[in-house]
């Protein structure tokens, strides 16, 4: 095959993944981001040298993950890893990729964490349903003060690719892994309790992007019929097993249809709970704040 300049390439993959996405600026960006991987470079060194060559093994793993991407396949899988919060977390099948919709759990969370920390009190932090750890690392690199996170999750795969996340960033001693049954693996009561368990419901199936159903994990996407079986479950279990400190808060991301049920549930479970749901930054219902007294 005739050896191909960083231009050629570019074309050559827009070509490729225009027949089969209508989303013009989608494909641009893919492409770059797979050159970039491929070439190991920065997206200044697509621009300022369009003329360079690709070594013949360059073309082939190029053209190989634009095929790979024409099957649909998420980008952050073929390259491995994933900006969230302005940090770079490794990524792969084990994983649900972290969504930027998330950060604002993040945070709320870092804005918690901070006025307990000025009051004169180091919180208790536990994440649940911690993935890739994204949630978890995030809020240790960013507040240094805090000593330490527990990061929860029912698989052992996830939790794998959240410690080799916790090296990367330097939070290993921070960041403390459990596996287990949503809250069951906590060892202490907490001040501030996060999680972003999966909350697609089965009904919603056909809505939801096919590269999203095809390729990542169906336990970190689905709770049940109506995608709301882990976050009720979870309510009740913090309720029952007395996992919340006196003043202690709860964050939960949901989705856009589940803040009136969740919230009728809390106020059964919490009478005096101050509840407050938030919108994400394309107007859904995104995040479950509750206060408890
Ligand atoms: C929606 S993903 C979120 C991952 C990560 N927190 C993020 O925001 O990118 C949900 C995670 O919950 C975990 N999970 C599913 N069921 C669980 C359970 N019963 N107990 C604990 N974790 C669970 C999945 O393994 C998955 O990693």
């Amino acid at each position: 095959m005739k050896q191909m300049t960083i231009r050629e390439a570019q074309s050559r993959g827009i070509h490729l993944l225009s027949q089969t996405s209508p989303d013009q600026r989608g494909v641009n960006l893919d492409v770059r981001v797979l050159l970039m991987h491929v070439l190991g470079v920065e997206s200044t060194t697509l621009y300022a040298y369009p003329e360079r060559m690709l070594t013949p093994e360059q073309q082939r793993q190029f053209l190989s993950l634009i095929e790979r991407r024409q099957r649909g396949e998420p980008v952050a899988y073929l390259v491995g890893h994933k900006e969230f919060y302005g940090l770079d977390f490794l990524v792969d099948a084990r994983v649900l990729i972290p969504r930027p919709e998330t950060e604002l759990l993040v945070e709320t969370a870092l804005a918690g964490i901070r006025t307990r920390i000025a009051a004169g009190r180091l919180p208790i932090v536990a994440d649940i349903g911690t993935g890739s750890g994204a949630i978890p690392i995030t809020l240790a690199v960013e507040e240094p003060r805090l000593p330490f996170v527990y990061a929860c999750d029912i698989s052992p795969d996830a939790l794998d690719v959240a410690r080799s996340n916790c090296q990367r960033h330097h939070v290993e001693a921070r960041v403390r892994l459990l596996q287990g049954d949503l809250l069951e693996p906590l060892p202490e009561p907490v001040d501030i309790l996060l999680a972003n368990l999966p909350y697609v419901g089965t009904t919603e199936t056909e809505s939801l992007a096919p590269d999203v159903y095809a390729y990542e994990p169906h336990q970190a996407l689905f709770s049940g019929q109506y995608g709301l079986d882990l976050l009720q479950r979870f309510c009740k279990e913090a309720r029952e097993f007395g996992t919340l400190k006196v003043g202690s808060i709860i964050l939960l991301e949901i989705g856009y249809q589940q803040c009136q049920p969740l919230t009728d549930l809390i106020k059964e479970l919490w009478p005096q709970a101050r509840v407050t749901c938030t919108q994400d930054y394309a107007g859904w219902d995104r995040l479950l704040q509750v206060n408890l007294l």
